[in-house]
């Protein structure tokens, strides 16, 4: 805040001013007419009459408290009317008869707030009454010296708040450049109908472009990535026709080959006049969006990682999943071996054990491939499934095992099932291992029956559950927590990876696999799957459909 004696007079007032005195000096017949300045310790001549005989000069300065008319008057803050110092005691050595002036009138001058600008005074070097008339002039010229004081204080005040106005949308302007610069988030306007554009700074900078040009809606576009071309005119041809407000992300591709992931938000308004406007802002969001990639890749990473600990762990899969074919295909060969050894040999059946072992054969090295894309994480072409069909596959091929092991079958398989979307092999091997695992644990059953119950179901919304139960030594309480995990076995021949494999190939497919106890106090191994649904392509994955998954 600046006080008034900061305030510089203007040269037209000072002219006006000027008039004054001289008017005053004509009119009063005085050598001398003034305006007085008071500048601490100084007192300066600010106005002085050009009349005749006037010993004083404009910007003369004299010292304060030296006795001087015009201190009295600034002190009293009244007129001081002295008629001739000579004879009076207590003027007669004042400074200025000194210039010949015994005789004075003056009245203080003040700014708006009181503070004592000088004095207006009329100096005569003869004696002078100054009679009533000649101090209401002089009283009125004061009071036009004080208003144009008022106005000037006035205006100066508009001026400082202007500045200060100014000062500080200068400082937030600067603030939001700063801003925007570390945020990497331009602002824009943009009136539909008239087509006017307002960038930030930020915002020629996203989009490349010099800050002299003025942005239009096509110099945008020519940013715009290709692929994401027709996307962005779709947007700004129906926002700009339905009013909505716009969210949308897309790539810009700059002209040096830089590829930038930009997201716009623009909220619609109206102007004064009813005009569609979008006001927004338009975020480089190249570095979250790649972070969010790595992100997703190294937790893609790590969920490998998870699987395959060891390579240790591959082969004891591998291992694991082909014994079953390999055993067939040893049984086939003896079999087909003992019917060419007949005297007559039957060389039909013996083509058939042949078939037998070729399939297995080819089931061995399916296995296999599944098994090593399972580890190196690819993805694993799923189609819709009829899970009952493939239980029951699973049963025929492990007929004689069963049989061997004296174990019953019992199915109760649900006919309205909707087809899973699974990879067949995977699915298989799955099956394979929990009914293997159930006949293995009715080995040592000697006082029941040994059951096995297998079923299907609809469970809870979009899911088939199948359920493998056996009738054996069912879950020891203090292992449940690690039958799912890699190389845990209770079995003297175990490789403890079935239920591993199992439940990794289950989650694949955004499924579920739990071990429960079972009725007949064996276990009950759950599959939970979601269902396939008609519109499904074969390529797409249950992620990708949007399918939650269920562990
Ligand atoms: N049906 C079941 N009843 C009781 N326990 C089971 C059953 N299935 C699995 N388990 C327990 O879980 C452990 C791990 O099973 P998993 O299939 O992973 O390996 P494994 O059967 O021991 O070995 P491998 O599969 O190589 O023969 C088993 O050793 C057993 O203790
Ligand atoms: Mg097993």
């Amino acid at each position: 805040m600046s006080t008034p004696e900061m305030i510089q007079i203007p040269s037209q007032i000072v002219q006006k001013w000027q008039d004054i005195v001289d008017l005053l000096a004509e009119i009063l017949r005085v050598p001398s007419a003034l305006v007085m300045k008071v500048e601490p310790p100084n007192i300066k001549v600010f106005v002085s009459s050009e009349s005749e005989g006037n010993p004083y000069e404009e910007d003369e300065v004299a010292c304060l408290n030296t006795g001087l008319y015009c201190e009295t008057v600034m002190r009293t803050r009244d007129l001081l009317l002295v008629p001739n110092a000579l004879v009076d005691q207590e003027w007669k050595v004042n400074p200025d008869i000194k210039l010949g002036m015994i005789s004075y009138m003056g009245f203080p001058v003040a700014w708006p707030n009181g503070d004592i600008f000088g004095t207006i005074c009329v100096l005569d070097s003869r004696r002078n009454e100054y009679n009533e008339l000649y101090k209401k002039l002089l009283l009125q010229c004061r009071d036009v010296l004080q208003a144009d004081l008022t106005s000037l204080q006035a205006r100066n005040e508009l001026e400082l708040k202007v500045l200060e106005r100014t000062a500080e949308l200068r400082r937030s302007e600067v603030y939001l450049t700063e801003a925007q610069k570390l945020s990497r988030t331009g602002s824009f306007g943009w009136n539909v109908k008239s087509g006017d554009l307002f960038w930030s700074d930020e915002s020629f900078r996203i989009f490349g472009y010099d800050k002299a040009l003025s942005p239009t809606v096509d110099m945008a576009l020519q940013r715009v990535h290709p692929d994401d071309l027709a996307l962005v005119q779709r947007t700004i041809d129906r926002a700009s026709s339905d009013g909505k407000d716009i969210d949308l992300e897309y790539r810009l591709l700059l002209p040096d080959g830089t590829v930038k992931n930009i997201r716009v938000v623009a909220r619609a308004v109206r102007d004064a006049a009813g005009q569609l406007e979008f006001n927004g802002a338009l975020m480089d969001v190249t570095a979250a969006k790649r972070a969010e990639e790595e992100l997703i890749r190294a937790h893609a990473e790590l969920a490998r990682a998870a699987r395959v600990t060891t390579l240790g762990e591959l082969t004891a899969s591998i291992a694991h999943e082909i014994n079953q074919p390999l055993a067939a295909m040893v049984a086939n060969g003896n079999a087909g071996l003992s019917l060419l050894k007949r005297a007559t040999p039957d060389v039909a059946q013996a083509r058939d054990a042949f078939t037998c072992i070729v399939d297995d054969g080819l089931r061995a090295a399916e296995v296999i491939e599944s098994i090593r894309a399972m580890f190196k994480n690819v993805d694993q072409e799923k189609t819709p499934i009829d899970i009952n069909k493939l239980v029951r596959d699973m049963l025929g091929l492990m007929l004689g095992e069963l049989r061997a092991s004296h174990v019953s079958v019992e199915t109760k398989l649900d006919d309205n099932l909707p087809d899973v979307r699974a990879n067949r092999v995977q699915l298989q091997q799955v099956i394979l291992n929990l009914i293997r695992n159930a006949i293995e644990a009715m080995h040592s059953v000697t006082n029941r029956a040994r059951v096995l119950r297998i079923g299907s179901a609809i469970h809870e919304r979009d899911g088939v559950l199948v359920s493998v139960e056996d009738s054996g030594t069912g879950l020891n309480p203090k292992d449940t927590a690690r039958i799912f995990d890699s190389f845990f076995t209770t079995k003297p021949q175990g490789t403890g990876m079935g239920l591993s494999i199992s439940r990794s190939i289950i989650r694949g497919h955004q499924g579920r696999l739990w071990a429960t106890s079972g009725t007949d106090q064996g276990a009950v191994f759950n599959v939970l799957l979601p269902a396939a649904r008609p519109a499904d392509g074969k390529t797409m994955s249950g992620a990708a459909r949007g399918m939650g998954p269920f562990v």
